[in-house]
């Protein structure tokens, strides 16, 4: 995968492992180099330094949701989120796959909505973070994302008309409020949608240009709300966090914040285990896509995973650059310059944070992986990628340029094994790793 630094959100936090280098060596005397902190040389701690919750700017502004900031709209998307009358059944909606008390996820393999999945679901708090929306990255911004399930058969299986006629009943005020006058839905089917079913598509087809726009537009504003509520939930420090910042203001280690075996994971993590190269920053992820030859749930179907989503993006017509988006086009430089043509994109997901993972099993796109221990395991493995070539293994891809250069294995004993699945355990809030310290 081609190390673009793509997004100014990753390079800030490049930047900020640099400066944190810069101003830790600047005050350092030449004998003090290599003077250790509760063990951790300065280039360490300064790596420890970039994964704490405290290094995490705010979060970005998304030009193309102009309500995105409004209290009001924070508001109504928290109860779009709940409610389940936005689905074909009546009784799915975002928090049935994405449940508050659980990281905003369902613990299942692959999610079970109006019908069944393809894909793991993943957590929400943070993904305003997020350039890439998806596993696969084929939405461009949380209320694009937040599009897709409710018109997904698998999913809440509603269609565009039926969700505004239902908005435009119980909604109206909020709405209003927030996005100006409901355009006229009476004499519009019930149910009509581009995405449906045969009987909705044709309905769609014989509205007129103007009533599809705006159906349209009320359908592209409830995910502008629903992104707002999404983006207002707050990250919780971790144990983590709370030994870092020790370590990082020179304090004596807070005995019992962390256990030996969680710090020797620690060590491993940032050192010869590699993870931070690609779950790093005060998120662990670098919101990047890499192939990493997990194998697939059904062998006959791989999942082309990035390498089938970047002409969706560029196609969708809720993307930045579309007639729904606030956003100017010199506002959406990502979109514009996504990469597309990379075969490093075959197979590829995008790396998941890893806050909170301890309390989220099973694991990777589609819940293939049961256990942190084998997820650990699966990174000394290195198996050979179904589909596209896994950045883990050493081996050239055919025709593949320098940018796959020679990796250096993971080797890790069975003690060390354990040492990063404990490290993994300090990820999570505070309240949630209480009982599991060792
Ligand atoms: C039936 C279960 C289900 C429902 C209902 C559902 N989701 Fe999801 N969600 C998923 C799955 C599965 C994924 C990953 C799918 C993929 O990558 O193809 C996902 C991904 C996401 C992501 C991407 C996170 C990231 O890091 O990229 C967000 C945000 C999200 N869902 C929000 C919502 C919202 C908002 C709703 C309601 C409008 C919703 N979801 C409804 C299952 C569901
Ligand atoms: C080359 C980039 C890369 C490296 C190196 C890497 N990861 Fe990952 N990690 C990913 C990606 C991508 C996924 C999702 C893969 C998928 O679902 O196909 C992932 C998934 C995970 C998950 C599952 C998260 C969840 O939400 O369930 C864990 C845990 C994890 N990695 C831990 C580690 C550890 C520990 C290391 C070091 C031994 C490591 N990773 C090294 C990219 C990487």
């Amino acid at each position: 995968m081609r190390r673009l630094m793509s997004s100014a959100w990753l390079l800030g936090s490049v930047m900020a492992v640099m400066a944190a280098l810069v101003v830790t060596l600047a005050h350092a005397g030449p004998q003090s180099l290599a003077s250790t902190a509760q063990g951790w040389s300065n280039e360490e701690q300064a790596v420890l330094a970039s994964l704490s919750l405290k290094r995490l700017p705010p979060v970005p502004v998304d030009p193309s949701n102009a309500v995105e900031g409004l209290p009001a709209a924070v508001d109504l998307g928290r109860r779009l989120f709940g409610d389940a009358r936005f689905s074909a059944n009546g009784a799915v909606s975002c928090a049935s796959c994405h449940d508050p008390g659980k990281q905003f996820q369902d613990g299942l393999p692959v999610s079970q909505g109006v019908g069944t999945g393809s894909r793991r679901s993943m957590p929400i708090v943070g993904t305003g973070y997020s350039t890439w929306l998806f596993w696969d990255g084929r939405k461009d911004s949380l209320w694009a994302q937040a599009l897709g399930p409710l018109e997904d058969a698998a999913e809440q299986g509603g269609n565009r008309t039926r969700h505004a006629h239902l908005l435009a009943q119980s909604y109206r005020q909020d709405y209003e409020s927030l996005f100006g006058p409901m355009p006229k839905l009476d004499g519009l089917p019930q149910d009509a949608g581009p995405n449906g079913a045969a009987a909705e598509k044709t309905a769609w087809a014989v509205m007129t240009a103007r009533q599809r726009e705006d159906v349209s537009r009320v359908f592209a504003n409830m995910g502008k709300a629903i992104a707002a509520y999404e983006k207002s939930l707050a990250i919780e420090p971790s144990r983590l966090d709370r030994y870092v910042d020790g370590v990082v203001a020179g304090r004596a280690a807070d005995p019992g914040v962390l256990q030996p075996g969680e710090i020797r994971g620690l060590r491993l993590f940032i050192g010869k285990a590699q993870c931070v190269t690609c779950h790093n920053g005060p998120l662990l992820t670098d919101q990047q896509f890499h192939n990493t030859g997990v194998p697939p749930r059904d062998p006959a179907r791989p999942d082309r995973g990035r390498a089938d989503a970047t002409a969706r993006v560029r196609n969708d017509e809720f993307n930045c650059l579309g007639p729904f988006s606030d956003a100017r086009p010199l506002q959406c430089q990502e979109l514009r310059f996504m990469v597309d043509d990379d075969q490093a994109l075959v197979g590829a997901f995008k790396t998941p944070g890893l806050r909170g993972v301890a309390q989220r099993a099973p694991h990777m796109h589609a819940g293939q992986l049961s256990t942190l221990e084998q997820v650990v395991r699966h990174y000394v493995a290195a198996p050979h990628a179904a589909v596209g070539h896994s950045e883990l293994t050493h081996r050239h891809a055919g025709g593949g340029a320098a940018k796959h250069a020679e990796r250096v294995p993971i080797e890790l004993t069975d003690a060390e094994v354990a040492d990063l699945v404990r490290f993994l355990g300090t990820l999570s809030e505070e309240r949630a790793t209480v009982s599991a310290a060792r």
